[in-house]
């Protein structure tokens, strides 16, 4: 069997001149993560996203730095060749480059993710240069940036352009080798897209993306306390789950499970 070649930033970078466009999707655990490197995402994104799908919080804020090492353990080890990359939580980078680094390093040299993503645009530049100044590669996040639910007073479609062409030009000046475009206008992607160079993954931003991320758990229909429109659910495994347990239930309850094939002799 060939070597698996995995996906790095020079990959991401050549992606956008080659007009091929990326594939993302997030994870938190090693069976997921094994399951969308076989069926050959790009890359990996262990969002901070998980305070919602897998802690049941109403925002990402409460996640801490060691839960997502923890859970970017969990993912590298089920990765091969998608590159992972794992979000700094809230107030594990806001406080500068300093604390930026230490919180990026830890995720790197504890739980081997290939590079970190953090949010905002011109207010992050010199963290994400000091981070990158450490080779260690940084997805920027402009637009509806979850981490500030609160200053925006909710989760808002972002639609001051000048703003967010500001915001990815200084993204993309700092050093940065893709980003993160959530919940913006297609017209002011496309003017976003004509300012920068690096490649755009879009999570409700239309189809002028260089890539696409979305939440594993809404696209497999795992998660329904949200319905947002830029979601397409490709699979209703809540439903399937919801029927096979109770299916699993009756079969305990009548005793015809386990039968003779699940019994030791
Ligand atoms: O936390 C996350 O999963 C994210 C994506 C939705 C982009 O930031």
């Amino acid at each position: 069997m060939p070597a698996v070649k995995p996906v790095t930033v020079t990959d991401f970078r050549l992606a956008r001149s080659q007009n091929r466009r990326l594939g993302v999707l997030t994870a938190y655990d090693y069976s997921t993560a094994k399951l969308l490197d076989a069926a050959g995402v790009d890359a990996i994104l262990v969002g901070d996203s998980l305070g919602m799908v897998v802690q049941g919080h109403a925002t990402s804020l409460p996640v801490t730095l060691d839960e997502m090492i923890y859970h970017t353990k969990c993912v590298t080890r089920g990765t091969k060749r998608a590159m992972v990359i794992t979000d700094l939580p809230f107030m594990t980078y806001q406080l500068g480059p300093t604390q930026a680094l230490e919180s990026a390093g830890r995720v790197l040299k504890e739980a081997g993710a290939n590079a970190v993503k953090l949010e905002g645009g011109v207010r992050s530049r010199a963290t994400i240069a000091a981070v990158v100044g450490a080779d260690i590669p940084v997805m920027g996040h402009i637009g509806l940036t979850p981490q500030s639910v609160n200053g925006f007073g909710g989760f808002r479609v972002q639609r001051d352009a000048e703003k967010l062409i500001a915001d990815a030009k200084a993204v993309e000046e700092a050093g940065a080798f893709a980003m993160v475009v959530e919940c913006v206008p297609v017209d002011i992607v496309r003017q976003i897209r004509e300012a920068t160079t690096i490649p755009l993954i879009g999570i409700g931003a239309g189809p002028g993306c260089d890539g696409q991320v979305l939440v594993i758990q809404d696209m497999l229909g795992l998660y329904g306390d949200l319905a947002p429109k830029f979601v397409k659910v490709y699979a209703n495994l809540g439903e399937q789950i919801t029927a096979a347990v109770r299916d699993y239930c009756r079969d305990v309850q009548e005793g015809t499970f386990p039968a003779s094939e699940h019994t030791f002799r």
